[in-house]
């Protein structure tokens, strides 16, 4: 008796082994090394829910055979209690199976199968096999039967948290791509104005409203939403859900509104039906906005926790690239307010050029409006338009000033302040992308300017600058001649197609132009 129990106890041991496990493969082979131990005579092999691939296989052997999850012969083995022989289980389930049954009969030497089922779905099988070359025997021993069936007691448990804790990692993987999504949008406008289309491949919700948090008014204003009719109303602290989570700064998640206590009797966003889930937006110094999101009581998945944890971390990726960028965007702004206050300061030398750069970039944003340029190209334009005579301050005041007309040497000095801006705004990584632009603005597209470049070899953008400055340059008086009409201007620049700019960007300034009058 006592040695009975001695090995009983020595069986329960080895089998707390199980419990052991880091990974779903090292599960399943510790329970393949403890069938191998009890059942010499066998070879056991463990086919595990793939669940991404919709089908089960041996870890070990990707690829090698696969039975998808739909198949009769996995409907069947679900509804299986316990281990049966593999002949007997395909005579009375899949008899029309011919080929799986080859597959498991005879390529793998299967004998005996038994399923690893948890709440009614099949979690694993496990396939005795003969060794190669031995003879298949019909069944395995009573004892052996029972020893399997404790086992899959045992690996039931294990499998089945084993699959949560893959679904978990997985789920982290998928958001550790979140930042590179939030990292693809172009700006903070264009991130706000998508954060519900980007949650929503992390989140799925049936409604949902991203609220900016005005800190000046102190309210939350809804700026994207999704499954809402109308648009929301704008929250004051403790309004609403999103207005607790305002006040609280914490996430708050509801399994079911109509039964919670509390919020059931709250009146505002009624939007926010069945579970939902309210996280605020926020760094460790402000609070930059609040999402809510909700499934409808009749969606069969409900928002839990675990959702509320995903939300969580891709909040806070949200509120540093948010934080992040609205950083950047101040500081380039006010490097950018120094640079263009240098260059109004230059041009108010001299009261011929007063206003010419402003005056550029107004003319330069219409002809990239009129051309449907992306509101980062935009950006670069205006930036360029208002820098472009820049380097005229390396340039001496008599050069640039001077009424009459200049010398050679004159004119080889002032030519210089297309490089002079160049340098001057390649020190700033805020401008990288725009010092080009300032370097060619002088270029033509025959090869006959400055740097003797043709269309191609140097950003095109640059002969919107172009076309904007020598537009402004004849419909301004000089001391030599008096500002040109806006007809003969326009007459004069339509001589310059083909040289300093192509009909595009000319037909394009020609509506903008056009456009500015009527409005
Ligand atoms: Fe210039």
């Amino acid at each position: 008796m006592n040695n009975v129990c001695y090995s009983e106890l020595e069986h329960q041991f080895s089998l707390d082994a199980l419990d052991d496990w880091e990974t779903t493969s090292g599960l399943v082979e510790s329970a393949i090394r403890m069938m191998r131990d009890r059942l010499p005579e066998a070879e056991a092999r463990i086919f595990s829910h793939a669940s991404e691939a919709r089908e089960y296989r041996e870890i070990d052997r990707e690829g090698l055979s696969s039975i998808p999850e739909d198949s009769l012969f996995i409907a069947c083995l679900s509804m299986c209690g316990s281990g049966v022989p593999l002949s007997s289980f395909f005579n009375d389930f899949v008899p029309d199976d011919s080929l799986l049954r080859y597959l498991l009969e005879d390529s793998y030497g299967g004998f005996y199968i038994v399923p690893v089922v948890h709440r009614f779905s099949l979690l694993a099988f496990i396939l005795l096999c003969a060794p190669e070359g031995a003879e298949k025997p019909d069944t395995i021993l009573p004892a052996e039967a029972s020893f399997v069936a404790e086992l899959v007691g045992r690996l039931r448990i294990n499998l089945y948290a084993a699959s949560i804790a893959d679904s978990r990692q997985r789920e982290l993987l998928k958001l550790a791509e979140f930042p590179q999504v939030l990292r693809s949008r172009q700006s903070v406008a264009e991130l706000t104005s998508r954060i519900l289309d980007d949650l929503q491949k992390e989140v799925a919700f049936d409604a949902g409203v991203y609220y900016e948090f005005e800190e000046y008014l102190d309210r939350l204003l809804p700026v994207v939403w999704q499954g809402i009719p109308e648009a929301p109303p704008v929250l004051a602290p403790g309004d609403g859900i999103s207005g607790h989570t305002m006040v609280n700064r914490k996430a708050i998640s509801v399994p079911d509104r109509a039964r919670h206590p509390s919020f059931s009797r709250i009146e505002g966003e009624a939007f926010l039906q069945g579970s939902f889930l309210s996280v605020p937006i926020y760094t460790d110094k402000r609070l930059i906005g609040v999402v809510s999101l909700c499934r409808y009581s009749d969606n069969p998945h409900p928002l839990g926790v675990e959702h509320r944890y995903t939300l969580e971390i891709a909040a806070s990726f949200l509120a540093t690239e948010i934080n992040n960028r609205q950083l950047y965007d101040e500081l380039e702004q006010s490097y950018f307010s120094t640079v263009s206050s240098l260059s109004r300061a230059l041009e108010a030398k001299d009261h011929y050029t007063r206003g010419h750069s402003e005056r550029v970039m107004t003319l330069a944003v219409g002809i990239a409006h009129e051309l449907g340029l992306s509101a980062e190209s935009t950006r670069r334009i205006r930036y360029a338009a208002i820098l472009h005579d820049i380097g005229k301050i390396g340039i001496s005041d008599s050069i640039i000033t001077k009424p009459s007309s200049l010398t050679a040497v004159e004119y080889a000095e002032i030519k210089r302040h297309t490089d002079i801006g160049y340098d001057i705004v390649n020190d700033s990584r805020f401008f990288e992308d725009i010092r080009d632009l300032i370097k060619y603005h002088h270029e033509k597209m025959d090869g006959t300017g400055y740097y003797a470049k043709h269309k191609g070899d140097y950003p095109w953008e640059a002969m919107i600058i172009s076309i904007a400055d020598i537009y402004d340059a004849l419909t301004s008086d000089r001391p030599y001649r008096e500002a040109f009409s806006e007809s003969r201007a326009l007459k004069s620049l339509e001589e310059l197609i083909g040289i300093h700019f192509d009909r595009r960007i000319f037909d394009a300034f020609k509506s903008c132009l056009s456009r500015s009058r009527s409005d």
